[in-house]
């Protein structure tokens, strides 16, 4: 049986918590791989909403064992928090494991990416103030803290003493702030050891002995292509590798496993944060998406950048994660426009690109360059097949298809777990 990777196709916020929790049924395993609570996902089951930070979306299925992969930064405040409001709700996290490689967000890193945010002025990425920067940082310095060195004492303070000895310099001379105490960290980090001991296993091996005895694993991308570390619009982008790639490196399982890649795509594109975005909307019709989608962030409550679809992003999220399924999401959002635009290209100081452009400078400068499909008035909430969407909303989908070199599978009519019209199933 399978591995089967979803991952976001343009800046986040795609819909990939709802994706997830739509396949939880059919898979055994939801690890998620990358990032930590800065991702937001909110999944709607029978009209009850969630908003999932920290836990992978498949939590929400009772048959479901959801992990936190190895390429996770955990906010373990976060975790209890998340956990304690599951379970207020009637919702069973007791299968929860977690990566005994998995880092830790400490207190002292939320407090460096919110000062540090502060100090690049306008020159700022806009990160959700979490700590994930500087836990990937420390993780790659090789000054990190991992979930294993909640279980031994002495380690752990030696590890949070050493982490600190150049914070410390930098808290106080640079940002100004008061010196933190490797003590108090290690006692609010072993606060929690009672709690995590029983969740933590070794999850590379857990999930190959899975996959060896015919179980699903479903591997659930946080933030997407475009804020990805390597293949994002860097620096505008989060530390972790969020396309497929992440989902071997975040989990332990090998590439060889995978047989199927499914890019989450809106059919019409949003940011939060800073970075270029050259199809974003600063007039009436941009308003228009952010209202009609409800483009407003799960996490930071920050409105969403919104613009018009880009193919050429598509194609791109296509071509670095190997997709071979895409789900568009969210096409009831563009119901009752006269005509929606697509952009197939860029112009870049007068010359066209088809594909992403080599460089961010580039990137910056690209102008896009639109085709115009008509559009459709009727409610499509609560079709179901293919067939039944107008000739216009098939038309569109077609369109796209035929622009971002994989299939569409799934379209999303509505936010709750059963509104998709399926084409092809994914498992
Ligand atoms: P994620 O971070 O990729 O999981 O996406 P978010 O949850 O941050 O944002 C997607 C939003 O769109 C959520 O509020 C979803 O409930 C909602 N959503 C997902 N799919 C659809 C859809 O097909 N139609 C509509 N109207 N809303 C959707
Ligand atoms: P999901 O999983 C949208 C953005 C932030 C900022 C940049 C860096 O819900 O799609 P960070 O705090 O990660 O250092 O911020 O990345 N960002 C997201 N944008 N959706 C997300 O997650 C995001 N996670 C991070 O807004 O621009
Ligand atoms: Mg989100």
């Amino acid at each position: 049986m399978p591995a089967i990777v979803i991952v976001g196709a343009q800046w986040g916020d795609e819909g990939k918590g709802k994706a997830t929790d739509q396949l939880g049924n059919r898979v055994d395993y939801v690890v998620k791989f990358n990032g930590g609570n800065n991702a937001g996902h909110t999944v709607v089951v029978g009209g009850d909403k969630y908003a999932l930070h920290l836990l992978p979306s498949g939590i929400l299925t009772p048959a479901v064992t959801p992990v936190i992969g190895n390429g996770v930064v955990v906010d373990l405040a976060v975790l209890f928090d998340e956990v304690d409001g599951l379970e207020a709700r009637g919702v069973d996290t007791s299968r929860l494991v977690l990566s005994a490689n998995a880092h830790l967000i400490a207190p002292y890193n939320c407090v460096l990416d919110k000062v540090t945010e502060r100090f690049l002025g306008s020159r700022r990425i806009g990160t959700t103030g979490r700590g994930i920067g500087p836990t990937y940082a420390d993780k790659m310095n090789r000054v990190g803290i991992r979930v294993q060195d909640l279980f031994d004492e002495k380690i752990l303070l030696q590890k949070v003493e050493g982490a600190l000895e150049l914070k410390n310099q930098v808290l106080t001379k640079v940002y100004n702030r008061r010196m933190v105490d490797p003590g108090e960290v290690v006692d609010e980090l072993l606060g929690f050891v009672d709690r995590v001991r029983p969740m933590v296993a070794d999850t590379s091996l857990l999930l190959e002995r899975a996959l060896d005895a015919g179980q699903t694993v479903l591997l659930e991308g946080g933030q997407a292509t475009l804020l990805d570390v390597d293949h994002g619009t860097y620096p505008f982008v989060t530390s972790s590798s969020a396309t497929t790639g992440g989902a071997c490196t975040g989990s332990g399982i090998a590439p060889t496993r995978i047989d199927r890649v499914v890019a989450i795509l809106k059919a019409y594109t949003t940011r939060v944060g800073e970075g270029p975005f050259p199809t974003e909307l600063h007039d009436a019709a941009g308003e228009h998406l952010r209202k009609t989608g409800w483009e407003y962030g799960t996490t930071t409550g920050r409105p969403r950048r919104c613009g018009w679809f880009d193919a050429v992003i598509g194609r791109y999220a296509a071509r670095v994660n190997g997709v071979t399924d895409f789900v568009l999401t969210k096409l009831d959002v563009l119901t009752g426009l006269e005509r929606v635009p697509v952009c197939v290209g860029y112009d870049v100081g007068g010359v066209r690109h088809d594909e992403m452009p080599m460089t961010q400078t580039d990137f910056h400068h690209a102008t896009p360059i639109y085709e115009h499909l008509p559009g459709w008035w009727e409610d499509i909430s609560g079709v179901r097949s293919f067939d039944d969407l107008p000739a216009n909303a098939q038309a569109y989908v077609r369109t796209v298809e035929g622009m971002i070199g994989a299939r569409i599978s799934v379209v999303g009519v509505g936010p709750d777990r059963d509104e998709s019209v399926v084409l092809h199933d994914l498992i």
